[in-house]
């Protein structure tokens, strides 16, 4: 999502005549985005905000905060971060290049007071609609088409930070699709912070149909978009329509993010997430019925307040229960003004970190077990881009959102190929095209 609203940022400023550089120490100016979901990444904005500005630096650069950060501590950031020009909350992304405009004009004169710009703004949503394909063609492209969170889960920051829920139109959100075709791009991943209930309340179901998945069809009835992928999804929101869209759709591919958070009822009801352990599981065994190649991913938070060994427990069996393949676990963070933190019974960090690792151990197994069958497979792959390590090899990814690497010529970025595995590990498996 960060990097969607930088790009939206980074083609405002460039249509207005700035340059892109390809390493900060070539920059005059600085954006940091910023995410507030966990305190780590605050520290590190501002360690890196701070070292950006420090005096040891020959050169003095223009630098804004921009994102959750800047909306969740505002002006206060400016104590923080000495010398800091610009702080641009999660409504105001496209306010940045006349922001930018009005510092750069007026600033032989030292020690101005930061523009700080965090308010809330009707119609930002739609903002968030030009890609800097022109730059540098892609393959697989964002596209946000929501903003805000009405859910309000006990851990969260995100309401605060990203506003009430506001939805693009459905026809707008289609025309940025089949542009981004016409460009040459072949996947988008639909991003909003709960976007499978995209619309809700706002526009009507059809015939069953939620908003999303009307978005789901007309998007999969365009052109040139051979895959459709989304994040991040709610398990509340993950109606019978959404399901049986995996069936009838075939650009969603075989591939869901299902955030489970917990395995525990009783953790599941302190975090303010309204389903059950037994209704989760069986929404990943109806995604696995529907379609017997599907891999699923989940979000796990470890040592939640009052998390105790029995529910931790149920995490680590439903976790092994789900068959999950990938996943993102984190060690709960405490966020101030969110419920959680004023909560009893805080778990050791040492327990969180205990927890952690048995999950990643289980993840390993688990998504090494589910990779190892794919060798020898054919797989049809997307090609993204060269491998980093480059060597003659190319990246893609399957329907599943496996990573492939495979040795191929250049030319074939943006195709998609058939390619036969032949070694695999937890997280990339290496084939050959045929
Ligand atoms: N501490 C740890 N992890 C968190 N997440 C959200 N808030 C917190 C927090 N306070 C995780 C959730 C969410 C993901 C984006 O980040 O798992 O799904």
């Amino acid at each position: 999502m960060n990097e969607r609203d930088s790009e939206s940022v980074a083609y405002d400023l460039v249509t207005r005549g700035y340059e892109l550089v390809t390493h900060e120490d070539h920059a005059d100016i600085i954006l940091l985005n910023t995410c507030s979901v966990r305190e780590k990444a605050e520290q590190k904005a501002i360690g890196k905000a701070s070292q950006l500005l420090s005096p040891k630096n020959d050169k003095k650069i223009t630098l804004g905060i921009m994102g959750c950060m800047a909306q969740n501590r505002g002006s206060e950031l400016s104590k923080n971060i000495k010398g800091i020009d610009l702080i641009v909350g999660t409504q105001k992304f496209h306010r940045v290049s006349e922001y930018l405009d009005q510092i750069i004009s007026k600033k032989s004169s030292n020690n101005l007071a930061p523009i700080v710009s965090i308010d809330e703004e009707v119609g930002s949503q739609n903002t968030i609609n030009q890609h800097l394909n022109f730059i540098e063609p892609k393959v697989t492209s964002f596209v946000s088409i929501m903003q805000g969170c009405n859910m309000n889960c006990s851990f969260c920051i995100v309401p605060k930070t990203r506003g009430r829920e506001r939805y693009r139109e459905i026809e707008e959100i289609c025309e940025e699709v089949t542009r981004l075709s016409e460009e040459g791009v072949r996947e988008v991943t639909l991003l909003g912070q709960i976007v499978n209930a995209y619309g809700r309340g706002k526009f009507k179901s059809v015939n069953g149909k939620t908003p999303f998945v009307q978005l789901l069809e007309k998007i999969h009835d365009i052109r040139g978009i051979e895959r459709i992928r989304f994040t991040s999804p709610h398990p509340s929101s993950f109606g019978d329509d959404l399901i049986e869209a995996f069936g009838s759709l075939p650009k969603l591919g075989n591939y869901a993010h299902l955030p489970m958070q917990s395995g525990s009822n009783k953790v599941l009801k302190s975090m303010n997430r309204p389903y059950t352990r037994e209704k989760f599981l069986s929404i990943a065994h109806s995604l696995r019925s529907i379609n017997p190649n599907m891999r699923l991913s989940t979000d796990i938070i470890v040592g939640y307040p009052g998390e105790e060994d029995i529910d931790f427990e149920m995490t680590r069996s439903a976790f092994s229960e789900a068959a999950f393949e990938m996943a993102f676990i984190f060690k709960y963070s405490e966020r101030s003004g969110t419920p959680a933190a004023s909560m009893a019974d805080k778990v050791p960090q040492v327990i969180k970190e205990q927890r952690n690792q048995i999950l990643l151990d289980l993840l390993s197994k688990q998504s090494i077990e589910s990779n190892e069958k794919l060798i020898n497979s054919k797989m049809n792959v997307l090609v993204e881009s060269k491998a980093k390590k480059g060597g003659g090899e190319l990246i893609g990814k399957t329907l599943c959102f496996r990573k492939v690497i495979f040795p191929a010529d250049e030319s074939m970025v943006g195709k998609s190929l058939s390619v036969v595995i032949k070694e695999v590990d937890g997280s990339v498996l290496k084939g050959t095209i045929i």
